[in-house]
Parts: C-alpha cells; sequence; structure tokens
C-alpha cells in the first residue's frame, strides 16, 4: 500500500494525503523520502500552485516511527543525519504547503504541520511534542518553530511534560490559523485556501512566501529590507504589469502569465 495517496485537483493544486493507518501515519523514513519527493515534483510542475498535506481523520501523524528508530545509535543517527532531510527538504519546497490537521499531531507530526506554511486544524485535533517520555527530545524544528508559533513559556510547558493541547487550544494560542468544527470542513478549507492561492500570480506567491519565510530568520531592519528589494524585482515581471492594468480596467480576473 503506498504511504500517500496524492490527489491533482483541476490541475492547479495537489493533496496528500498519509496513509499508514496501522501505525497512525508514524513519519517512517520511507514515507518521508516518498512525501519528499512528491513535493519536489509539484513544486518543479509549473501548472501547480499549492499543496496540501492531511492524514486520516483519527491522525494527521503520530510522529517519528518509534520501532525505527529504537535501536539507532548515536554514530548511526549523527553520520546518516538522521531526521535532517525531513525538515531540510520539506521546508525547501517553494510553493505554499497547506496542513490540514485532524487527529493526532504528535512529536514530528507536529513538526511537519509547522513546517507547512498555512496550518488549519479541527477542533478535536491533538498537538504535542511528547518525545520527552521517550527519553528524547524534538528532532525535526519542534522546539523552534513551536517556541515562535505559541511563546517559550508554552511551548516549554509542552515539550518539557509531554503535554499535549486541542485543536481549540491551537487557534488560541497562534498555531493554528483556522479551526473547524470537523474533520471534513477543516479539510475543504485547506482546498479551499489551496485553490484560492492557485489562482494567484505565481511568481508573486513565490515572492510572498520568500519574504514571510525570511522574517523568521532575520531581524526587522533587514527583513523589510530584503523585503522591499523582492518587491522592486516584481515590477520587472509581467504579472505586475497585467495586475495593475485589471484593476484600472476593473477587471476581475486579470490572467497570469508569470
Ligand atoms: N511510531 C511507531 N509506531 C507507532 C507510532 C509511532 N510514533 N505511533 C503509533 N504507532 C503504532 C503503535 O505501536 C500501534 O502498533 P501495533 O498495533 O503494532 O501495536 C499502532 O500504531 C496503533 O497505536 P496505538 O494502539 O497506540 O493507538 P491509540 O489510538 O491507542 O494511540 C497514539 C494513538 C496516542 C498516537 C499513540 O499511538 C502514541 O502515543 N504514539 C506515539 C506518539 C509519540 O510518542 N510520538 C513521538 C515520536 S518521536 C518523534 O517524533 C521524534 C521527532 O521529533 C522527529
Amino acid at each position: 500500500m503506498p504511504y500517500f495517496i496524492s490527489k491533482t485537483n483541476g490541475c492547479h493544486f495537489e493533496s496528500v494525503t498519509l496513509n499508514r493507518p496501522k501505525a497512525r501515519n508514524a513519519l517512517c523514513t520511507p514515507l518521508f523520502r516518498e512525501l519528499n519527493a512528491a513535493l519536489q515534483r509539484f513544486d518543479q510542475d509549473p501548472e501547480i500552485g499549492a499543496t496540501v498535506i492531511t492524514g486520516s481523520n483519527s491522525a494527521f501523524a503520530a510522529g517519528a516511527d518509534i520501532k525505527e528508530m529504537k535501536d539507532l545509535t548515536f554514530s548511526d543517527a549523527y553520520t546518516t543525519d538522521f531526521i535532517e532531510l525531513w525538515s531540510a527538504q520539506t521546508t525547501a519546497i517553494k510553493k505554499p504547503i497547506i496542513s490540514a490537521v485532524n487527529g493526532y499531531a504528535l512529536g514530528g507530526g507536529c513538526e511537519l504541520a509547522m513546517m507547512a506554511d498555512i496550518l488549519y486544524c479541527s477542533s478535536s485535533a491533538t498537538f504535542g511534542q511528547p518525545e520527552i517520555k521517550l527519553g528524547i527530545i524534538p528532532g525535526a524544528g519542534g522546539s523552534q518553530r513551536l517556541t515562535r508559533a505559541i511563546g517559550k513559556s508554552r511551548a516549554m510547558e509542552m515539550i518539557l511534560t509531554g503535554r499535549s493541547i486541542s485543536g481549540t487550544q491551537a487557534g488560541e494560542w497562534g498555531l493554528a490559523a483556522r479551526v473547524f468544527e470537523s474533520s471534513e470542513k477543516c479539510l475543504e478549507a485547506a482546498l479551499d485556501t489551496a485553490a484560492e492561492i492557485s489562482s494567484k500570480s505565481k511568481v508573486a506567491v513565490k515572492a510572498a512566501k520568500e519574504v514571510v519565510n525570511k522574517s523568521q530568520e532575520l531581524g526587522l531592519r533587514d527583513g523589510v529590507e530584503y523585503e522591499r528589494r523582492v518587491f522592486h524585482s516584481l515590477f520587472g515581471s509581467q504579472d505586475q504589469k497585467i495586475g495593475m492594468k485589471a484593476f484600472v480596467e476593473k477587471n476581475q480576473n486579470p490572467a497570469w502569465t508569470d
């Protein structure tokens, strides 16, 4: 059985459904290899504007595969750069990724959800970094991305105790952009947002993702200067001419070309 089901939606965006039900979508290495290969394919496909990653109603993903990890030695982990491939490749994708989280998003599952550009969830979703209960710590960016998303004190509490939070709480704390009352509504909204993003200028969407991500790495002055340089560069695109001409002519549906 494939580790995920991929679906092209009207040729404009892609959705990927993690599909390892017997292990609550635990993220074994072959699954992540396949997922990253698919994301890279979509990234290079000029027809595709965005990707939605989701799981089942009961599990987005229950984390890294504990059975795969349990006998690893330090040497194995260090020399193979275990798990580096996950975040390095997933976060190198240039087109927007939306995670639609239902059920458990634990450990690496929570980390994968946070690697996305936009996170939606249902109110009954469960987010957590329970690695401390296994005698380890988050290893795919959880300590960094969770802290940036919800603040140090809340992230410390979750990571030091291994306690989970609900989807409702994730919305209140700013981890999720939006929270939905059911899994179906959550996925539907993620697909709608992917479709909306895919209808925009691809060059502008790529630039927008790039500059927002820079805000996570640069100080304010450098970030604002970086943004302005990229803003200036868009005046060299066809889509800037097309978009502004359409506004002036009261045309609601510009035909983007870049
Ligand atoms: N790795 C491997 N197998 C897993 C798994 C995981 N992360 N999570 C669940 N499974 C397996 C279980 O072992 C079980 O397999 P068997 O049927 O062969 O026994 C099957 O999935 C179903 O699991 P449960 O019976 O436990 O299902 P449940 O509905 O009662 O509980 C759960 C679901 C709360 C998610 C529970 O399975 C659980 O706590 N899983 C582990 C969560 C976890 O600790 N994640 C962090 C992993 S470490 C990590 O991710 C490091 C990192 O930062 C990258």
